[in-house]
């Protein structure tokens, strides 16, 4: 009988646990819940006897990997895949996979959010400023990005978007702006919404030089990675420009200068929550269940990354 590990630091929703126990019990496989576990070493010896796994942001690095013998494949209810070691993966014969697109209105929604919450004042009554009629930069035209910018038009938001790895007319389609270059998008428009992977290309990629940029009532909204965020430069930013606004759900490592000393200007979520609605953990969790099941039923390795 296959055994699979959910494991998730921070806990789906109980409906989506019990979804995805059912997609288990209904293949006829031993399904283990492993939810806000206190220390990396309880995954570790978790996943020892494990045939798959599923995570959300959970760290599966060589350590677990070399810890779990009888692993197949792991899937990662989500989007982005930093969290694993890919490489090690690769060389033990593990195959990894995500769910693109299962959590993406969730993100995408909290990115509008962040916008309203800022600009009325974080819902204080004294007067604040619309979206409407402001230009909007989506910086990575994925799942999460092509959702903001449905939302942004539905604010009358004029929307742009850059995304060398998107076929312009997708974008054009969707009644979008291209941009061809990233520093056009940011010279364009005073919200810029993220939606970059973390990988070693675009590690530091937003510096200083890219977001000075952005015209005056500049606002930079993160709901994708800190990685991607250059800190010297983001801090220069703040030193630098007045108007500056900097919204995110992936705090910096420098949150705690940046809101001592510019606290009127940044949001920051108490703790990583774009992905944290009940639709979003059923959708991302049932699907992860369902590829694993495909998977080791049929070899089916859609969504597979490595
Ligand atoms: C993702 O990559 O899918 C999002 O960042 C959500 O991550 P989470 O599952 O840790 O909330």
């Amino acid at each position: 009988m296959a055994k699979v590990l959910v494991a998730t630091v921070k806990p789906f929703s109980a409906q989506a646990v019990e979804e995805v126990k059912g997609v288990f019990q209904e293949a006829g496989y031993e399904v283990e819940v492993l939810s806000a576990y206190p220390a990396q070493s309880d995954l570790i010896a978790a996943v020892a006897d494990a045939d798959g796994l599923i995570i959300r942001s959970d760290n599966v690095d060589r350590e677990v990997l070399e810890a779990a013998s009888k692993l197949k494949i792991v899937v990662r209810a989500g989007a982005g895949y930093d969290n694993v070691d890919l490489e090690a993966a690769t060389e033990k014969g593990v195959v990894v996979m995500n769910t693109p697109g299962q959590n993406s209105n969730a993100v995408a929604e909290l990115a509008a959010g962040m916008m309203v919450y800022m600009n009325r004042n974080r819902l204080t009554p004294s007067t604040g400023t619309e979206l409407r009629g402001k230009k909007l930069g989506i910086h990575a035209y994925g799942y999460v990005g092509r959702i903001v910018g449905m939302i942004a038009k539905g604010f009358g938001m004029k929307v742009y978007a850059y995304d060398p790895f998107i076929d312009p007319v997708i974008i054009k389609n969707d009644g979008v702006a291209v941009e061809t270059s990233a520093e056009s998008l940011y010279r364009k428009c005073e919200y810029i919404s993220l939606h970059i992977p973390a990988n070693a290309e675009t590690r530091g990629l937003v510096n200083f030089e890219l977001m000075n940029q952005m015209p005056q009532g500049a606002t930079l909204v993160n709901t994708a990675r800190k990685e991607v965020i250059d800190e010297e430069g983001l801090k220069k930013m703040f030193q630098v420009r007045d108007d500056f606004r900097y919204l995110s759900d992936i705090a910096p490592d420098c949150k705690e200068e940046l809101l001592e000393a510019y606290g009127e200007r940044v949001f920051f979520t108490p703790k990583k929550m774009g992905a944290q609605t009940a639709e979003a953990n059923l959708n991302a969790g049932v699907a992860a269940a369902r590829q694993i099941v495909n998977f080791l039923e049929h070899g089916d390795t859609t969504f597979k990354v490595n």
